[in-house]
């Protein structure tokens, strides 16, 4: 039999070629800038950490590629994107390290990286991609700015990604396949149209005996209340959400959105575990998105004030716009605006919680 050779460390990891990979340019053009070293490495490591995303990404988009999707593989996505969760964690107190570096410093090599800049980061592009961030769908004028720094070679990769089914269209499709919601014995929509208007004319009585309100702060409180029920309305009519969709960023079909606001529901319901799980992560990564996007930005102001970024870009400014606006789910994140408080959920039939705390019946209708 032959013997394996043994591994070194430092083979194992490519040591040499990861640690004779930080090229100062201030260095080479004897300049000697200390911090620069700072600035390429926190760089490298956030490529690093980026490749790890986009692994997990394609993992996970391979799970829901299936049409047959069984507990095993969810709880496999759902470990995929609390992963990405924590590495975003780390992403973003990394700033604090770069921030240890001053302005003045930053400045005195800034000049040599021109027109070198986050923008061209390809990796970061197709982690915003397989999350459903599109670059032909950004602000106007963005798009552009983006697709012109990249390398051609990238762009061209990143064109063709954009045609490959995304995560949001496959996490729609598992959405809309959830079964629990209408069969001939049961419509649960019906249920909760009774019970969110109810409520809200309880809300609305209540409101208009006030004694401590004024007539106009009763006015206003009351136009609110009729906003939020003819929200609910739009939800529970084909054409009406159609409408508020072209609006709005929101992808999701109704089917799906429905079913996404039943798990957020029932979420202590044996079989809706899981997907009330994998929500909730897909929420979070959203939110550590704008959270990463808010605080580069401010970053980029204590460091540049308003002077435009090495990309060309507008700089701080073009940051900040990123943060609502790059939203990725943002269906996801809309959905509590529906909720109700469990006291008033409708009590869902027996038969219907049996099936779905009965555990083989439960792992067939996630598939
Ligand atoms: C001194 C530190 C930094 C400054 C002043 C800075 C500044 C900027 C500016 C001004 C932009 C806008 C594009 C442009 O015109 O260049 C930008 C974009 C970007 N930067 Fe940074 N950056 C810094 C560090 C980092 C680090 C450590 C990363 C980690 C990879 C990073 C990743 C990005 C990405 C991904 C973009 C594109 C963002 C988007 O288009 O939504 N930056 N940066």
């Amino acid at each position: 039999m032959e013997i394996r050779k043994a591994t070194h460390y430092k083979d194992y990891l490519k040591l040499n070629d990861l640690l004779n990979s930080q090229k100062l340019l201030s260095y080479e053009n004897g300049k000697n800038c200390h911090d620069e070293m700072l600035f390429v490495i926190t760089h490298q490591v956030y490529e690093l950490w980026f490749k790890q995303i986009l692994h997990e990404l394609y993992s996970v988009r391979e799970i829901f590629k299936t049409d047959f999707l069984h507990e095993g593989s969810l709880s496999a996505a759902v470990s995929s994107l609390n992963r990405i969760e924590k590495i975003q964690g780390i992403l973003i107190a990394q700033l604090d390290v770069m921030e240890t570096m001053t302005p003045m410093d930053f400045l005195e090599f800034r000049d040599l990286l021109v027109p070198a800049s986050g923008f061209q980061s390809a990796q970061f592009r197709e982690i915003e991609i397989l999350l459903g961030l599109k670059l032909s769908t950004r602000l106007s004028g963005h798009s552009d700015l983006i697709i012109g720094q990249l390398a051609e070679s990238d762009r061209e990769k990143l064109l063709h990604d954009e045609q490959e089914e995304l995560l949001p269209e496959l996490i729609e499709r598992w959405l809309e396949r959830l079964p629990f919601t209408e069969n001939e014995r049961y419509v649960f929509w019906e249920e909760y149209q009774k019970a969110i208007f109810e409520m809200t004319e309880e809300e609305r009585t209540q409101v208009q005996k006030n004694i401590f309100l004024t007539e106009s702060e009763k006015l206003s409180q009351l136009k609110s209340l009729q906003e939020n029920e003819d929200r609910f309305k739009a939800l529970f009519d084909e054409d009406l959400y159609k409408k508020t969709r072209e609006f709005s960023y929101a992808a999701l079909s109704r089917k799906a959105y429905l079913n996404a606001l039943f798990i957020l529901l029932y979420r202590r319901e044996g079989v809706l575990i899981l997907p009330f799980q994998l929500l909730t992560c897909l929420s979070n990564i959203d939110e550590n998105f704008s959270r990463w996007r808010y605080r580069h930005a401010l970053m980029a102001k204590r460091m540049l004030g308003d002077k435009m970024g090495t990309g060309g870009s507008s700089g701080h400014k073009y940051l900040s716009k990123t943060v609502e606006n790059n939203r990725i789910f943002q269906d996801l994140v809309s959905l509590p605006s529906y909720l109700i408080p469990s006291s008033r959920l409708p009590k869902l039939p027996l038969f219907l919680t049996e099936n779905m705390n009965f555990k083989k019946v439960a792992s067939a209708c996630l598939s």
